[in-house]
């Protein structure tokens, strides 16, 4: 099915020094990264910075996280540690010198048409489309997100009208509910009585963006995936984070093209039987 999808204005990319304002759990395993950079933090959901420790122990590469907020000069991250780039980012104080550039990525598209959207999020693929209901949520979309448990979610990131799935129904906080099963399961539960044709947005780990591609295809919904290969430079240059598609060429660069793209562009069969120790730990 062609998209209809209308590209957000993006801001242009800029190279920023800045200092970390304030680092915190926001649930067992995800920390907010709150930035004051140099510069205007402007971007579009769904767009990533490359980010860097200045000075001491930094890594030689930058590390691509995505965008959650920004304000003014402010940018806010949420990130997950799972190697020697978060760890080094977890344990920097507040104070300590970063050097980011943003914003970078192809966003998801921005509301063009009165059709409902169904938003499936995963672990620390949560914060590009916490970003895009904040700027384009309606009362007739359906916000989903899933997590391990209750304490792995980020509650706070998850006011009504998001809907929780976890694996283990532990640690739901008093007042709060969680769906028993898997994101899909909850978006199916969601969807019961609902007759309009949905598009998708989707963000998490590689299996979910299959199974949610998978459930767009199935009812001939326009789905869009934010995929997330390893990235070198960010912009372009250093060709490391192909990723497979029909047609035309037969690939397209996750930093530039994506990491927003449309599921149906995709070479599933390539892209979605990677090993399991590729498909990240998000
Ligand atoms: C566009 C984009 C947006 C991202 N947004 C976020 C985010 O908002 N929050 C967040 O926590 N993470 C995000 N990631 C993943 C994040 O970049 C990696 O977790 C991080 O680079 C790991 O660095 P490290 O040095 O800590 O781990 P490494 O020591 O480099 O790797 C540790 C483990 O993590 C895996 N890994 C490394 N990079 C990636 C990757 N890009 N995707 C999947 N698995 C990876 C490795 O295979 C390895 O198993 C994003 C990645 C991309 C490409
Ligand atoms: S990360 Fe270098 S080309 Fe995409």
């Amino acid at each position: 099915m062609a998209s209809d999808a209308t590209a957000p204005t993006v801001p242009p990319v800029r190279s920023l020094i800045g200092v970390i304002a304030e680092q915190r759990f926001l649930s067992s395993s995800m920390i907010r990264i709150d930035l004051d950079l140099e510069g205007d933090a402007s971007y579009a959901p769904g767009q990533f910075c490359m980010i860097n420790l200045v000075g001491g122990a930094a890594l030689s590469l930058s590390r691509p996280l995505s965008i959650l907020a920004a304000n003014g000069t402010r940018l806010s991250l949420l990130y997950k540690i799972v190697g020697v780039g978060t760890r080094l980012l977890a344990d920097a104080l507040p104070g300590r010198k970063v050097r980011v550039l943003t914003p970078l990525g192809t966003p998801f598209p921005a509301r063009n048409n009165e059709r409902p959207r169904l938003l499936l999020a995963g672990g620390v693929g949560l914060p590009p489309l916490v970003s895009w209901a904040q700027r384009y949520g309606d009362p007739a979309d359906l916000f989903c997100f899933g997590a391990r448990d209750g304490a792995d979610a980020p509650w706070e990131l998850l006011p009504s009208p998001w809907h929780v799935s976890v694996d283990r129904s532990r640690e739901i906080p008093d007042g709060r509910e969680a769906h028993r099963g898997t994101v899909l399961d909850l978006a199916l539960d969601c969807l019961t009585g609902r007759t309009e044709t949905f598009e998708v947005l989707a963000c998490g780990p590689r299996p979910l963006l299959q199974a949610a591609a998978e459930f767009a295809h199935q009812r001939g919904w326009l789905c869009h995936v934010s995929v997330e290969e390893r990235m070198g430079c960010g912009y372009g240059v250093c060709r490391g984070c192909v990723v497979p598609t029909i047609g035309d060429i037969g690939w397209r660069l996750a930093c530039q093209d994506g990491p927003v793209l449309p599921a149906a562009d995709l070479d599933w069969k390539s892209f979605g039987m990677a090993p399991a120790s590729e498909e990240g730990s998000r």
